[in-house]
């Protein structure tokens, strides 16, 4: 059956492998629908109230405490969690020991890829089609014709808080693509 999907259909099968895996076994339906109101709780104000966010999952489905990710991962980490739409979303500690306030959605902007980090690059490369990105998403070499999606990562009651980033994106000096 494999042989029937078209190739223009591989990128998704892959970012969906990804999810699962991500989510394996973690997230059971109900909580998630009873997580989606009370996240909007925690939109800051300021944030201009377009759409809510949505507090950041980790690779077992549990909300990410910013205290306790900051004794596991460490400067310059950046690690995959589960985002804005279900986006996998990556968590950026900087080199100060603080989570960065943005996020960097993995979705390739080619073809939809879930692009991993290489920390001995200090970039994002996807498998795909070889595009790459800085270590902020910034896209620095294509075929992918523009950098990744960012997310705001705020920290609310301990948490972290994926709000959608609707300002200027601060790599590009250009109003966000994704919006
Ligand atoms: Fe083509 Fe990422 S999907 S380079």
């Amino acid at each position: 059956q494999a042989t029937s999907i078209p190739a223009d259909r591989v990128p998704d099968m892959g970012k969906r492998e990804l999810m699962n895996l991500l989510l394996l076994g973690a997230i059971s339906l109900p909580t998630g629908i009873m997580l989606v109101p009370y996240a909007s709780f925690f939109v800051p104000p300021g944030s201009g109230g377009e759409g809510g966010g949505i507090v950041a999952k980790d690779a077992l489905g549990n909300d990410v405490i910013a205290s306790e990710w900051i004794k596991t991962h460490g400067p310059g980490d950046r690690t995959l969690t589960q985002g804005l739409k279900g986006d996998p979303t990556y968590l950026v500690v900087e080199n100060d020991k603080t989570i960065a306030t943005y996020g960097i959605n993995a979705v390739c902007t080619h073809l939809g890829c879930v692009v991993p980090w290489n920390a001995a690059e200090n970039k994002f490369i996807c498998p795909c089609h070889g595009s790459q990105y800085n270590n902020q998403g910034m896209v620095v070499r294509g075929p992918a014709p523009l950098s990744l999606a960012l997310a705001h990562a705020d920290i609310d009651d301990g948490k972290v808080v994926f709000v959608p980033w609707v300002e200027t994106d601060f790599r590009t000096g250009e109003d966000p693509w994704w919006a």
